[in-house]
């Protein structure tokens, strides 16, 4: 039995879907199981999904019967009131560590994050690279993947350029002066890559950075997600200061705020790999074009408004549904 934890997630619901087409049997562990029976509808006869909240050993104990590979995906980017970095990515992995060792399970691939060390400035970073340094000691057979940042229909950056792209008709802000460096990897890459640690044992004990095949900056990113609306804006560079206090106005106001402080703060650290993970698994990773992009065209200035006040769920998912994914 494999257990995935954050299953309903970006990533777990793909993955979870890659697994089920694989024929594993999967526990898919969630917070709210509601949001997981919509998202995981399809597969949902194939699988078992179970509430736990990792910040709640007791919570996950029932959970780790019979499981012989754990797959840990949960992590916040934003904070909500109690929910802090250090209690749901640092205190959450120990926790899941930790009950997966009383229950006896071996193997644990985690997904951490590029860039993400016990030592870094950034608040977020350091409480992943914290719980991956734990996984690395915990005497488990652990893998970890640390992805740049993934794009894909569902995602958290990409996307939120083509919303706010839908929203302003003339000028588009730039946050900072454009140069931040990333390396865009596909969500169905990153799902890859997790299924290769899984089935080959040579990955045990051993970190793999996950990116794209080009290094893309923060604008070029933009220009793309342009192309690939077949739209035109002028930018304007933001500088980071004056961005912080109407996003952190945004953060408090909308449930699905299109940036958070997080965001500006990650905006500004580099995000590129030094080790090419993707290639070291026998991945050829699909490349962040305007024509990979072409599912974005079906976003409307309704959907992204939904969308930032927390409705649109339901529409994304008739959507997908739509496009058959
Ligand atoms: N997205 C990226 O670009 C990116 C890049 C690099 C690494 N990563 C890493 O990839 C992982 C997955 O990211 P994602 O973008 O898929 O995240 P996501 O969409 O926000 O999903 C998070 C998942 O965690 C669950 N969860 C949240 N709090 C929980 C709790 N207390 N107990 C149990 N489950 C809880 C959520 O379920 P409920 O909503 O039901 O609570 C959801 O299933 C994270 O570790 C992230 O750091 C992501």
């Amino acid at each position: 039995m494999i257990l995935v934890t954050g299953a309903s997630g970006y990533v777990g619901n793909n993955l979870v879907r890659r697994l089920v087409q694989l024929g594993k049997p999967v526990r898919a562990m969630v917070g709210n199981v509601e949001k997981a029976l919509k998202r995981l509808a399809d597969v949902e006869p194939h699988i078992e999904i179970v509430k736990g909240d990792v910040t709640r050993p007791e919570s996950l104990t029932e959970w780790m019967k019979d499981v012989d590979v754990v797959i840990h995906l949960v992590a916040i980017a934003i904070e909500k009131g109690k929910r802090t970095y250090e209690l749901l990515n640092t205190q959450g992995t120990i926790n899941v560590v930790e009950e997966a060792k009383k229950a006896g399970v071996r193997r644990f691939i985690n997904m951490c994050q590029n860039g993400a060390y016990p030592d870094v400035k950034s608040r977020f970073l350091r409480s992943k690279g914290i719980a991956q340094e734990y996984v690395a000691k915990s005497g488990l057979d652990w893998t970890a993947v640390r992805p740049s940042v993934i794009w894909g229909p569902q995602d958290e950056f990409a996307n939120v350029q083509a919303r706010l792209i839908k929203l302003t008709p003339i000028f588009f802000p730039i946050v900072g002066d454009g140069k931040a460096q990333f390396q865009p990897v596909y969500v169905g890459d990153v799902v890859e890559a997790i299924v290769r640690c899984l089935e080959d044992d040579s990955t045990i004990g051993k970190e793999y950075e996950l990116g794209g095949p080009e290094v893309l900056t923060y604008e070029e990113i933009v220009d793309r997600v342009l192309a690939a609306l077949g739209t035109r804006r002028i930018k304007v560079k933001v500088p980071v200061p004056l961005l912080r206090p109407v996003v952190a106005i945004m953060q408090t106001v909308l449930p699905n705020p299109p940036a958070t402080t997080t965001l500006l703060e990650l905006l500004a650290v580099p995000n590129v790999i030094k080790e090419d993970g993707l290639a070291a698994l026998g991945i050829t990773p699909k490349p962040f074009t305007p024509e990979n992009l072409s599912y974005m065209k079906h976003f409307t200035i309704g959907t992204t408004i939904g969308k930032f006040f927390g409705r649109a769920f339901e529409e994304e998912q008739v959507r997908q549904a739509a496009m058959g994914k």
